[in-house]
């Protein structure tokens, strides 16, 4: 598998994902600089078959229209409409010899993803390198807190974590490591990460 992480614009980070075999390649949220992430397929000869966004905010797919313009790509995303293609949480999508598996994670937007292949999981703006994704304090807050005690903790330790945005200390992590040192990871009650959100907020 190749997988690039590429940082555009100015914190934002897209993500190039190829299987060799076929040469067949995925782009994850272009962002501000989506020449920056089709040269490198290019440089690859890869065949750039899919498009994802992990939510819908515009410094994440704005670059969509480009990359549209310029490859065969098809784009996937949670609840996207035609001619864009709609996953479903858990559905899977063959990557040439890869698979690739949309976990929905709503909180910081309602149609927030994760995706999930082989060891690494990209995470979008639901989960940040000792952080997590903004809400507010309402019901979107107690959908982050499910998706992050249903979607996330039950991930093996080893995967690794490759977040939207160059917000940590480190540009990737792993779940072990963000279950030891992210205090949203830690809490174990809504009472307590709401608190917790609230307290950070203040910051
Ligand atoms: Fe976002």
């Amino acid at each position: 598998m190749i997988f690039e992480q590429i940082k555009v614009g100015y914190d934002n980070f897209a993500y190039l994902i190829a299987d060799e075999k076929s040469g067949y390649a995925a782009l994850i949220d272009p962002s501000f600089e989506p020449q920056k992430i089709l040269t490198k397929a290019e440089k690859g000869n890869f065949e750039i078959k899919y498009l994802i966004n992990t939510h819908s905010h515009h410094d994440h797919t704005n670059g969509n229209a480009y990359i549209l313009k310029n490859t065969r790509a098809v784009l996937l995303g949670f609840n996207k409409k035609p001619p864009a293609a709609n996953i479903e949480d858990n559905e899977k999508l063959e990557l040439g010899e890869l698979n690739l598996t949309f976990i929905h994670t709503p909180g910081h937007t309602p149609d927030s993803i994760c995706i999930l292949t082989e060891n690494k999981i990209v995470s979008g703006d639901t989960l940040f390198v000792g952080t997590i994704g903004k809400t507010g304090f309402g019901n979107d807050a107690r959908l982050m807190f499910q998706s992050i005690q249903k979607k996330i903790l039950p991930l093996k330790n080893s995967i690794e974590v490759y977040p939207g945005h160059d917000y940590g200390p480190f540009i990737s992590s792993t779940i072990g490591n963000e279950k030891k040192n992210n205090p949203f990871l830690k809490v174990n009650s809504f009472d307590l990460f709401l608190k917790l959100k609230k307290q950070r907020s203040k910051k």
